[in-house]
């Protein structure tokens, strides 16, 4: 899945003295202050610190490469929009930055595009300049969110809209020169207070004034910064719109109707607004924004999406679906990853359109030619553990949820019997993993060994799920990031796992909120804190009356501790009468490798606590 970042800025490394070009003060300009580093300049005011990622490919692509983003849409500074000031000055300018934009995205490698920028104080103008920028390259346009006194309901704002829809254009809508900034002048107010009202006040007016019910449902038009604080505030617009008649405005349907009409972008900056968002938009209307490389940005861009709650499937909407369709790039997509809605229109939900089982039965690609009879049980065995993982780590991150609130309210007992049920679901699923692997055992070493050569160099050591569970559960370890260095977004989510609290470390913080752990002493060792931690264990058993829910949740981690080094064993057996003594595909020296990994613990503590234990 390709991840597209929707919502950057660029600068061109240089540009002509507007100021002096049209006679007229305070145009934006740019001033290098040392290597890599300059601030935009409006006249003789400081406006923005920027860095080289603006102007720089090479910046921007490893940047992107170590966030995990094959693609960003770049488009224009609103400080440059230039929508006050006379349109052949403001086109002018458009036209100077439209090139530059397209000189960075040829540089990009195939992975920079662009949104041009036009005069829209000019309809006319606006209109041709769009035309002339998609014809060179251009995917679409971002506009400001009002010109002047003027919203986006505006006559000859819609039709320069109702052009973007016969062009094909995307439009994101950026706010700009911002409302009441007299009465914000300190604290970036202008930025966090009033941007979200601008963009809502866009939203707000397109719905209320008409332009939806003008427009064609063809137009893709998104709104920047999460659509500002629209989601949040539609119950009071709704509210207001059936109770109040001089609130209806002239559009033809409830304001929470128009919602399939425009996308969001992601940058809200915390968890529960992504879900809510994602919650009253739906999955298919928020696609991954960052305002990279500007300092309100997302600082790694997609990490918000990668490491929210969100089903596999809506993050992968999120972090590239949506916008291949904003974009109107679907037609680059492989057949196979080519959404198919669950209901066709007009037709029934049916078990096979739910469960998407054409898409699944396609998923099976053997390499052997001709294809070896025993190839597809090999893939599919091994994507059915995959499935299984991808539950584990659902289950799990669901399980860390529970205990982190269990810690923050130690009287509340509900999350730990949930976290304990949620456990023995772990544990069953990895009963049946171990269970598994002797199907696989039925096809024969040789059998195997017709097509193995086919296989190199993938291995078990790029199961970015099953080293997410590991890094999940406590077992860390950086050097496995090097298997996949091939893939950057598995990369970048593994990454992430790293840097995340593990299970194990959630637990023990649940302890402490509960008192039955205290806080490190600064100057502990690593041994004493570990010993700490299993005593705060042994604690819990030795007052079975008082923590038998707690007792619940360490016996269910124990027994998937075991259930794990049970999987590992079988795997080596599995390795050794298939390969024997052979290397491993991904260099490793094979089953006397895989057999240094069955000390691995997940929560050695719990294990100490048995030791401590006594009669
Ligand atoms: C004929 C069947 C199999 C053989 C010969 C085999 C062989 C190996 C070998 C030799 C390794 C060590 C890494 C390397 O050098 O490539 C490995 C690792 C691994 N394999 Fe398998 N494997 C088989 C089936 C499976 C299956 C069905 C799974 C299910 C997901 C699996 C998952 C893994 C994982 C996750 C690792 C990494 C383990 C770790 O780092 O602790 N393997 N495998």
């Amino acid at each position: 899945m390709e991840v597209i970042d929707i919502h950057n800025h660029f600068f061109p490394r240089a540009w002509p003295d507007l100021a002096a070009r049209f006679g007229t003060p305070d145009w934006p300009s740019i001033k290098h202050t040392e290597p890599g580093k300059t601030e935009i300049m409006l006249g003789d005011r400081f406006f923005r610190k920027i860095y080289s990622a603006c102007w720089d490919p090479d910046v921007r692509l490893s940047e992107m490469d170590r966030d995990g983003v094959g693609i960003q849409v770049i488009s224009a500074t609103p400080v440059l929009f230039a929508y006050e000031r006379p349109a052949e000055h403001a086109l002018d300018c458009a036209r100077l930055f439209n090139d530059a934009a397209l000189e960075l995205c040829a540089q990009g490698k195939g992975r920079l595009k662009s949104l041009c920028q036009v005069p829209l104080q000019d309809i006319d103008a606006a209109c041709k300049e769009l035309t002339r920028c998609l014809r060179a390259g251009h995917l679409g346009v971002e506009i400001g969110n009002h010109v002047g006194d003027k919203n986006l309901d505006d006559p000859g704002i819609v039709t320069f809209l109702h052009h973007c829809a016969d062009e094909g254009a995307a439009v994101l809508v950026h706010p700009w020169d911002m409302l009441g900034q007299p009465r914000m002048p300190k604290y970036m107010m202008p930025w966090t207070v009033g941007m979200p009202a601008e963009t809502q006040l866009g939203i707000v007016a397109m719905i209320l004034g008409g332009a939806f019910d003008k427009l064609p449902p063809t137009l893709r038009i998104c709104f920047a910064h999460g659509g500002g604080s629209f989601a949040f505030l539609l119950g009071r617009l709704e509210n207001a719109w059936h109770h109040h008649p001089v609130a209806h405005g002239v559009c033809q349907q409830p304001p929470s109707r128009y919602l399939d009409r425009f996308y969001v972008d992601s940058a809200v900056f915390d968890q529960r607004a992504l879900q809510f968002l994602v919650a009253t938009m739906g999955a298919h209307r928020v696609m991954l924004g960052s305002d990279y490389p500007f300092p309100l940005g997302e600082e790694r861009v997609g990490s918000l999406i990668r490491s929210s709650q969100l089903t596999a499937e809506t993050k992968a909407r999120l972090l590239g679906e949506n916008a291949k369709e904003f974009l109107g790039m679907q037609h680059d997509m492989p057949a196979a990853t080519a959404p198919t809605p669950a209901v066709a229109r007009g037709d029934q939900l049916t078990y096979s359109s739910y469960l998407k089982v054409p898409e699944l039965l396609e998923l099976q690609q053997p390499q052997s030619a001709p294809q070896h009879h025993d190839e597809l049980l090999f893939i599919i065995v091994h994507q059915t553990y995959e499935l299984w993982f991808k539950e584990l780590l659902h289950d799990l991150d669901a399980v860390v949820a529970n205990l982190r609130a269990a810690g923050a309210d130690p009287k509340s007992h509900d999350e730990v019997y949930e976290a304990a049920r949620l456990l023995r679901r772990c544990t069953e699923i990895t009963r049946v993993l171990v269970e598994q692997f002797t199907i696989l055992e039925t096809m024969l070493p040789t059998h195997f060994l017709a097509f193995r050569g086919k296989l190199e160099p993938a291995s078990g050591f790029q199961s970015e799920q099953f080293r997410e569970l590991e890094f999940l559960c406590g077992l860390k370890d950086e050097k496995m990031l090097q298997y996949h260095r091939p893939t950057p977004e598995g990369h970048a989510l593994l990454a992430r796992r790293l840097r995340e609290p593990s299970l194990r470390d959630v637990f023990f913080d649940a302890l402490r909120g509960m008192g039955v752990l205290a806080q490190p002493a600064a100057h502990a060792t690593e041994r004493e804190r570990f010993d700490a931690r299993a005593r705060a264990v042994l604690s819990l058993y030795r007052d079975e009356h008082s923590h038998r829910d707690w007792i619940d949740v360490c016996e269910r981690l124990t027994e998937f501790d075991e259930l794990v080094v049970s999987w590992r064993l079988r795997h080596i057996q599995l390795v050794e009468r298939t390969i024997g003594a052979r290397m491993g595909t991904g260099g490793s020296a094979g089953s006397s490798y895989l057999k240094l990994t069955l000390d691995k613990k997940f929560f050695p503590e719990l294990w100490e606590a048995r030791t401590l234990l006594t009669e």
